[in-house]
């Protein structure tokens, strides 16, 4: 295994990072298509190990005799926790498709790491196959305490695989003590696992009950015997009582700047922690006040209601998951452009796309090499968050300022905004990257100067030196000291 460092260089001295091909979405941004299939996936994984509990508990009160537990257990139910089931593994065959196109370095550092950790997670995933399908198969014909130890099976291994991976992905934003000392349990057990596990546990849970509830309500029973289930059902629905805490735990134990992103530091990143929490507060209330206090007959377009926003809170909360690692994959380790910090240096002296052996694929598009270099440039370190002119784009973004402008914030990259990395190339590679944005934004006409004025360069030099080729300071600059951002362009 590579041990990190504390510096992070993860390549050991004198082997060559290796260049993976690269992938284009076309208007999507890399970011952007890892995380709408990581948000279906984490959704339905959730769902299939909150059934998984309440099948095993209602299994539990079928056995000890309490009436349509059982029918509760082989009405669709299961089907819907099998759908949930085989469209979480699907998806999580999606995850590894996209990841290994969108991020093949950080995949594979972390498959390096977590090497047994990761072929245990898939034994927990191989015994959750074979015990659900055998409970979906010869369920109906076995006797109570068979059927329980399956349900128990099922219920053990799915949440065996969460505690698994749990390890691996909170790892990436707080790697703790294994930074130093490369420890595999020491980034096993990080400083959020804990609070990260319990988490996904009271959502899975949840999401379980709020499942069930919507069938119970199909079935066919007088409403006396309704509300017995329901309220068996709302049971899951108690660890929801402990997400807030949970939430504040992880909140306290992420890095400081992550924190300061979530808690007004970056707009949308408040903006959908804000979201997360108003549907996960708003599910609450309804659980409290509808079920327990005024046992209120919960309709299933209520309880689907309550599930969309269920879904809602799980994609704004992994929305917030992943902008809290920016500008990291893997927090000092690997900036989201798969550039290591302790490359930046050497490849601010190299050029950033001096090694990359991929042509692009549009090539004729520029005019000049100096765009071409600009376009290799921003597929190598911007393209993992940007793109020309889709999502996030740089033409949108920088297109209407003046050239001094986008010199300084490309140059002071992670000056210009925190959770972006330093830029990791000489002032040739600034310089190009601000043409190719401008002559985008001009409508890329067929002809377009050269920009080699040694002045210019020598001056987005000196920027480039100011800003240094360490990642933002811990702590985000409030907004009136100013830094750079280009919009003063003072020179
Ligand atoms: C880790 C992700 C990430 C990477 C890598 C990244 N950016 Fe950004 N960048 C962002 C985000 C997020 C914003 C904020 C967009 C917004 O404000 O709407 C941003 C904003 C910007 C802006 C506008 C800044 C402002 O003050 O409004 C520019 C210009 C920019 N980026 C250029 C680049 C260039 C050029 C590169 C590559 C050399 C790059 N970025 C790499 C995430 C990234």
């Amino acid at each position: 295994m590579t041990h990190a460092g504390a510096g992070g260089g993860i390549i050991p001295a004198g082997m060559e990072p290796t260049a993976y091909p690269v992938n284009d979405f076309g208007p999507a941004m890399r970011g952007m298509v890892i995380g709408a299939v990581g948000i279906l996936h984490v959704f339905l994984a959730q769902f299939a190990i909150g059934g998984g509990f309440l099948m095993t508990y209602f299994q539990w009160l079928a056995g000890r005799g309490v009436p349509d537990a059982r029918r509760f257990l082989d009405s669709f139910f299961k089907y819907l926790v099998l759908v949930s089931f085989v469209t979480g593994a699907l998806t999580g065959v999606a995850m590894w498709l996209t990841t290994i196109q969108v991020g093949p370095h950080t995949i594979g550092l972390m498959v390096d790491e977590f090497h047994w950790i990761w072929a245990i997670e898939w034994c927990c995933f191989a015994v959750e196959i074979v015990a659900g399908y055998m409970f979906l198969r010869y369920g109906e014909r076995l006797p109570d305490g068979v059927r329980l130890r399956l349900l128990a099976t099922y219920a053990l291994a799915s949440f065996g695989s969460l505690f698994w991976i749990n390890g691996i992905l909170s790892w990436q934003l707080t790697p703790g003590a294994w930074l130093a000392s490369g420890d595999v349990w020491a980034g096993f057990f990080n400083p959020s696992f804990w609070p990260s596990l319990l988490y996904r546990v009271a959502v899975s849970s949840t999401l379980g009950a709020l499942a069930a509830i919507a069938v119970i309500n199909t079935m066919d029973l007088d409403r006396a015997a309704r509300h017995a289930l329901l309220a068996r059902a709302a049971r899951l629905l108690v660890p929801m009582a402990a997400m807030p805490a949970l939430g504040l735990w992880y909140v306290a134990v992420i890095p400081a700047d992550s924190r300061a992103w979530l808690t007004g530091g970056s707009v949308a990143m408040s903006m959908f922690l804000a979201l997360a929490a108003g549907a996960s507060l708003l599910i609450g209330a309804y659980a409290l006040v509808g079920i327990w206090w005024r046992r209120l007959y919960v309709s299933g377009a209520t309880a689907a209601l309550l599930l969309a926003l269920a879904f809602g809170a799980t994609a704004a909360g992994e929305f917030v998951r992943a902008g809290a690692r920016k500008p990291f994959t893997i927090r000092q380790v690997l900036y989201s452009n798969a550039i290591a910090p302790a490359e930046v240096a050497r490849l601010r002296a190299e050029g950033s796309v001096a090694r990359d052996p991929y042509p692009l694929r549009d090539a004729a598009r520029y005019p000049t090499a100096q765009l071409a270099l600009g376009a290799r440039v921003v597929r190598l370190q911007c393209a993992a968050c940007h793109t020309m002119k889709g999502a996030n784009g740089l033409v949108h973004l920088g297109g209407a300022w003046s050239l001094e402008q986008l010199r300084i914030a490309i140059a002071r990259l992670q000056e210009t905004k925190g959770f972006m990395p330093p830029f990791a190339g000489p002032a040739t590679e600034v310089e190009a990257v601000a043409q190719l944005i401008r002559w985008e934004a001009a409508g890329a006409p067929a002809a377009w100067p050269v920009s080699d004025d040694p002045v210019a360069l020598a001056q987005i030099g000196r920027w480039l030196d100011e800003a240094g080729t360490a990642p933002a300071p811990e702590r985000p600059r409030p907004p009136g000291e100013a830094t750079g951002g280009g919009r003063g362009g003072a020179r």
